[in-house]
């Protein structure tokens, strides 16, 4: 059962629907899933047919994550299943929109994954604007969140989430938890309809700290929430301290939320190399 005082949203962050049973079993509720192309990749069904040698057409591997989301969605009924556009550094607005709507039509409770790329952007306002739920994905910067709320300020709450990856920020030596502190404290000066989602989450603290720091919404691997679940699902205390060791501070900025959003400064080259390995894992199965 989820914990009274939980009010943080807890989502399973991968590609195999029979983890995601087992985890509801294990923790007596989920309130949803994150996909991507990466994860997608690493689907069991996925491996033994390419360890036979066997690859996919375009279409084999759109039915395939079509069929994953499909049972996720069934699975996760009053849930939400986050679905990902292919976006390469030269995909374009219309593209993006396109696929998303196709995707956002395979099941009831999608929202659609864009990256925070200037055509990532667009295709989301656009697609906020045509009643699409949006997660905006691969977010490292302050400036970035900014540009997110702005772009779908048509949304309403639940129908926008922005990923924030604190494990990538972690690997180059900045603290990635102290972005995830900073959106929330810059989002509390706007209208709520953006919910942040701690996503790249790598171990037990960064879970931890995401709670007390109160995300609307975690996304985690099935190991981790298999081990929060073993240790009787804890949450952070108000003695809990996050314990950043010699990761570089991410400082707060004032950003002002009422911009247009392509005022805002949200190039990043960690989004950049996530969309290269999103598409590259992808391709790896249709080559
Ligand atoms: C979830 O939406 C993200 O795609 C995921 O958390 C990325 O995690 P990683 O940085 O461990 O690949």
């Amino acid at each position: 059962m989820k914990p009274q005082k939980l009010t943080t949203k807890i989502f399973l962050d991968g590609g195999n629907p029979a983890e995601t049973a087992e985890l509801i079993k294990i923790l007596g509720f989920l309130d949803g899933q994150t996909t991507n192309p990466t994860l997608i990749s690493k689907n069991p069904e996925i491996r033994k047919h390419l360890e036979k040698g066997g690859r996919f057409t375009e279409v084999e591997l759109l039915s395939f994550y079509r069929d994953v989301v499909g049972t996720l969605s069934s699975l996760l009924p009053e849930g939400s299943v986050s679905i990902e556009v292919y976006g390469d550094l030269s995909s374009s607005v219309e593209s993006m929109l396109i696929q998303g709507k196709e995707m956002f039509s395979w099941i009831p409770n999608g929202h659609i994954k864009f990256p925070i790329s200037h055509a990532g952007l667009k295709a989301a306002e656009l697609a906020v604007r045509d009643g699409l739920r949006v997660n905006m994905t691969l977010c490292f910067s302050q400036e970035q969140a900014a540009a997110v709320y702005a772009a779908t300020k048509e949304g309403r709450k639940g129908s926008v989430f922005i990923s924030p990856f604190v494990g990538r920020l972690d690997d180059r030596g900045e603290n990635g938890m102290d972005l995830i502190a900073n959106i929330l404290g810059m989002y509390k000066n706007g209208d709520g309809h953006v919910e942040v989602l701690t996503a790249s989450v790598r171990h037990m603290n960064h879970f931890l700290y995401a709670l007390k720091l109160g995300t609307d919404i975690v996304t985690a691997p099935y190991a981790l929430l298999k081990e929060w679940g073993r240790q009787g699902l804890p949450l952070p205390g108000d003695d809990y301290r996050y314990a950043a060791g010699s990761l570089r501070p991410i400082p707060y900025h004032e950003i002002d939320l009422s911009r247009n959003w392509k005022e805002y400064d949200i190039l990043s080259d960690l989004t950049e190399k996530g969309m290269i390995m999103f598409t590259k894992d992808w391709n790896s199965l249709t080559q």
